[in-house]
């Protein structure tokens, strides 16, 4: 609300009591001795700054010394007064008003001509007393109009000498013409024996005065009257004002106001602009006026910053709807939820449920004392100034614009996998939940999803719908482009020979596939071992990590052949370096067949035992002698490295055993 001051141009000091004034301040400041005879002006606090200054008001002139001088006031004083000060010798300015003076002219007149002299006004005013003393007969004083009209109606046939009637030069206009229709309409009627003199005496500065006030009380919500409560022109305008604004006040100066009372006559809750209007009286010197407007800005200012505050008070709780955004600071935290300060009456309260999804943080880890937060309003109870807040939903609204960008411009998203669902998983993304089907969790389906609970991923926008705010992504559409440039890489650079070391991703019946970084080679089941092996988990198993190398390339058909056996642990290497023909070993049977036994003479090296060569007797079974396990001695007797060949023969360690070895 809008309050505004408008004070009346003709509000205070009028000519007469200005000249007054000034001739009264002139002689204190001359240091002249002077007197007044009566308060200057009906107000008293000109009338004591005056007495500070050496200046007092008389009632009297009784005991006045000759070099004091009397200052007539702008009211003027009855005929005798005059006579009065010469017969005492005491000197006199008089300040009676010029307008004043021109009604003392009159009254004198028309009474010497034989007029009965009727006066409208206050007959105790000093003016009106004045104005009495210089009549020759008592004038006929009314103080209203209806007093004025019940002794026309009841004395009208005793009135037969020419009446004059004048006013008090601050008499009430209105009150004034109705008098004076009265009277036309009297004359008109015939019910006036004699002739009317009319003469309006009204002071135009009066008549000014109160057409102003009125104009500004019938516009203003609030009027504010100055003057002294004994001033007849300043109880006239409080009057002609509290008839037109229903707010009226009449004060003698500043000091009247009293700001918290002032308040109170001001409301707050209107729209409209709230005038305060300001006159003064004839005897309110400017100071006092100016007192007053200051001290009423100060309480409109302040009004106006209550009002703002309000304002923004009831703005703000009409700002704040559930779904609104709304900034606010962090004043507690505990362990269930934030305390928040949203800038209105409310208190904003964030559970720890609408600050995050992930169920391992506490609130603290979110948001501290002093964080200035942006939440989504959740829930708005005025009753208890309470609201309710969500950093969570928030956060999943900037996240959804990230993934509806993420899905235009194909961009990888990253996020923590919160729950394992029916189907798939969810991923939380920016403050945003993906689901993640099953089916592009992972890279391969077998793999199980709990294994990605509370795990980062990286992954792609794959469908969205827009209205519900959902989105699909797809962790395998990463994985497998991660795979693709690793491949490509891998083709770009790799050459037979290279060394690897890779984990073991898979076994099957014909070897292991090691992961060369994005990329699977195979070790055939022969590459494994030296040794005969039946299947390749014998030598490794899932998870193991081989130092394999490149054996063979085939990029067209993306098959990586990879050899695991070393030459340095080859048995034949070692089995050349330590055995010769005619050697005796000690071996242990490792297989049996119809024609002979294999055994073991190290690791990786068997040799034949023909079923001729057991015995030195013939065998049609070889099983009826040797078993498997069993250790055996056996000279050797043939080796053929290139055919990867060992014969040995445990006859020619037995008696006639030249004759069985060259058998
Ligand atoms: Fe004179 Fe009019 Fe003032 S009569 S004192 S100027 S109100």
């Amino acid at each position: 609300m809008k309050i505004e001051i408008k004070t009346a141009e003709s509000a205070g000091f009028c000519f007469g009591v200005s000249r007054a004034a000034e001739t009264a301040f002139g002689m204190a400041e001359r240091g002249e001795k002077a007197v007044t005879f009566g308060e200057l002006i009906h107000n008293p606090s000109v009338v004591n700054d005056l007495a500070d200054r050496g200046i007092r008001a008389v009632d009297s002139l009784d005991g006045l010394s000759g070099d004091e001088t009397v200052i007539i006031r702008s009211h003027g004083v009855p005929k005798s007064v005059y006579g009065l000060l010469d017969e005492k010798g005491l000197r006199y300015v008089d300040c009676t008003c010029p307008f004043v003076e021109r009604i003392h002219k009159i009254a004198a007149e028309k009474s010497r001509e034989g007029c009965d002299i009727i006066i409208m006004g206050d007959k105790d005013h000093p003016e009106v007393v004045g104005i009495s003393g210089f009549c020759e007969n008592s004038p006929y004083i009314f103080k209203t109009f209806d007093e004025f009209s019940l002794f026309l109606k009841n004395n009208y046939k005793k009135l037969k000498k020419t009446l004059a009637i004048m006013a008090q030069t601050t008499y009430n206009i209105s009150m004034w013409e109705k008098c004076t229709q009265l009277v036309r309409r009297m004359q008109e009627c015939g019910e006036l024996a004699g002739e009317v003199c009319v003469f309006n005496t009204i002071c135009s500065a009066t008549a000014n005065r109160q057409a102003e006030a009125a104009m500004l009380a019938k516009s203003a919500d609030l009027m504010i009257v100055i003057g002294g409560r004994r001033s007849s022109n300043t109880l006239k305008l409080f009057n002609i004002c509290s008839g037109l604004c229903s707010r009226c006040l009449l004060i003698e100066s500043a000091d009247e106001i009293d700001p918290c009372e002032m308040r109170k006559l001001i409301p707050l809750d209107t729209g409209a602009i709230f005038t305060v209007g300001i006159t003064a009286g004839a005897s309110t010197p400017a100071y006092i006026i100016k007192e007053v407007q200051r001290l009423m800005s100060e309480i409109v200012k302040n009004l106006d910053e209550d009002i703002n505050f309000e304002e923004a008070l009831e703005a703000s709780f009409k700002k704040i709807y559930t779904g609104n955004r709304v900034k606010g600071y962090i004043v507690a935290v505990n362990n269930s939820e934030a305390v928040v300060d949203v800038g209105t009456k409310h208190t904003g309260y964030a559970p720890l449920s609408e600050l995050t999804d992930d169920p391992g943080l506490k609130p603290s880890d979110i948001v501290k004392v002093g964080d200035s937060v942006d939440f989504i309003v959740t829930k708005v109870n005025d009753q208890d100034g309470v609201v309710y807040l969500s950093k969570k939903k928030l956060d999943a609204r900037a996240g959804f614009e990230a993934i509806l960008k993420a899905k235009e411009d194909g961009t990888i998203l990253d996020g923590v996998v919160t729950n394992v669902v029916k189907g798939g998983v969810l991923v939380l993304s920016n403050g945003a939940k993906v689901f993640i089907p099953a089916s592009q969790a992972t890279a391969r389906r077998d793999e199980p999803l709990e294994g990605l609970l509370k795990k980062n991923v990286k992954f792609k926008i794959i469908d969205v719908n827009e209205q519900r705010e959902k989105a699909v992504g797809s962790i395998r559409a990463v994985l497998n482009a991660e795979k693709d440039a690793a491949k490509a890489k891998f083709w770009e650079n790799v050459k037979v020979g290279d060394v690897f070391k890779g984990e073991v991703k898979s076994i099957t019946n014909y070897g292991a596939f090691v992961d060369l970084g994005g990329i699977d080679g195979m070790v055939h089941i022969s590459e494994l071992s030296w040794n005969r092996i039946k299947h390749p988990s014998e030598v490794v198993k899932v998870g193991d990590v081989l130092e394999v190398f490149v054996k063979d390339l085939d990029q067209e058909a993306n098959r990586i052949s990879l050899g695991y056996k070393k030459d340095s642990d080859n048995p034949w290497e070692k089995f050349k370096s330590e055995y010769n023909v005619d050697d005796v070993v000690k071996a242990k049977v490792v297989s049996i067949t119809p024609f002979g036994a294999f055994a073991q003479i190290i690791p990786g090296i068997d040799g034949l035992i023909h079923i001729s060569q057991i015995a030195d007797k013939r065998v049609t079974n070889v099983k009826d002698v040797l078993e498997i396990g069993q250790e055996v001695e056996a000279k050797i007797t043939e080796i053929d490295i290139d055919k990867k060949r060992i014969s040995m023969s445990m006859r020619a360690l037995l008696d006639g055993s030249e004759e069985a070895s060259e058998e």
